[in-house]
């Protein structure tokens, strides 16, 4: 995906994503964060494509490293975390017990130095310009017997899938021409037309499912379990 366009909107994308999505979105994530603490409640966390770091926030792991390639999003977490308390020391966020690591880079090509009990994805596969790529870089920063927790948008071909890619294809962006974002907000629904639960889960072939659910109207939760 071109970041420029996560640039451009990294200031309002609270904001815009709550306006469109009616507010679905937040409840979405509600639903998956409280699934995976079913399953696992600390340790390390990867949260790639952090976008403005939401899901950081929520989870509350004792460390964790944001996976983020807009320079703009970076700003805005550090902002974010700042105003919880957090002490910024260069990309290092501190607080109390707690540690964040914001990498600027994608989820093909980032690298730390250790691996995760938890990565998680929310909305953010989609946007990865080689998603065998990025998935299998992941993949080597988490620990066996570790989760992959996973929430995206997906094509569905019924009248329901149909009618949210008319409203995400035209409504959508009409709504974000008043803010300048008509061009930003068609390109991402363009990349929702096509996109399959098959894209998402073949590569995953060696973990096991241990959550595999619809959220109403059109995305997919998926906790994984990391084998072997
Ligand atoms: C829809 S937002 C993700 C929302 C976010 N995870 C949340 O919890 O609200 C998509 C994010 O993916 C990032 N992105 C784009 N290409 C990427 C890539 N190749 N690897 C990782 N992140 C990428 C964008 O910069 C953007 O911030």
């Amino acid at each position: 995906m071109d970041i420029k366009i996560y640039d451009k909107l990294a200031k309002k994308y609270d904001f815009m994503v709550n306006l469109v999505s009616f507010g679905i979105e937040e409840i979405w994530r509600r639903i998956f964060v409280k699934e995976l603490k079913k399953h696992i409640q600390n340790g390390v966390l990867v949260d790639v494509a952090s976008a403005t770091g939401k899901m950081a926030k929520s989870l509350d792991f004792d460390k964790m490293y944001l996976i983020e390639p807009s320079e703009e999003m970076v700003k805005v977490i550090i902002q974010n975390f700042k105003k919880l308390g957090y002490i910024q020391d260069g990309f290092r966020l501190k607080k109390n017990n707690k540690e964040i690591y914001i990498i600027k880079s994608t989820a093909e090509d980032f690298r730390i130095d250790e691996k995760a009990d938890l990565i998680v994805s929310f909305m953010g596969i989609r946007n990865f310009d080689d998603i065998k790529k990025g998935i299998k870089n992941l993949d080597s920063y988490l620990k066996v017997g570790g989760y992959f927790g996973i929430v995206e948008m997906v094509r569905r071909d019924d009248f329901l899938g149909k009618l949210v890619l008319w409203y995400m294809n035209k409504v959508v962006p009409f709504i974000a021409s008043f803010f300048g974002m008509k061009r930003e907000y068609e390109k991402l629904g363009e990349s929702v037309a096509s996109f399959k639960e098959e894209d998402i889960l073949k590569n995953f072939k060696e973990y096991d499912i241990i959550v595999n659910k619809s959220l109403f109207p059109m995305a997919k939760m998926f906790i994984l379990k990391k084998e072997k």
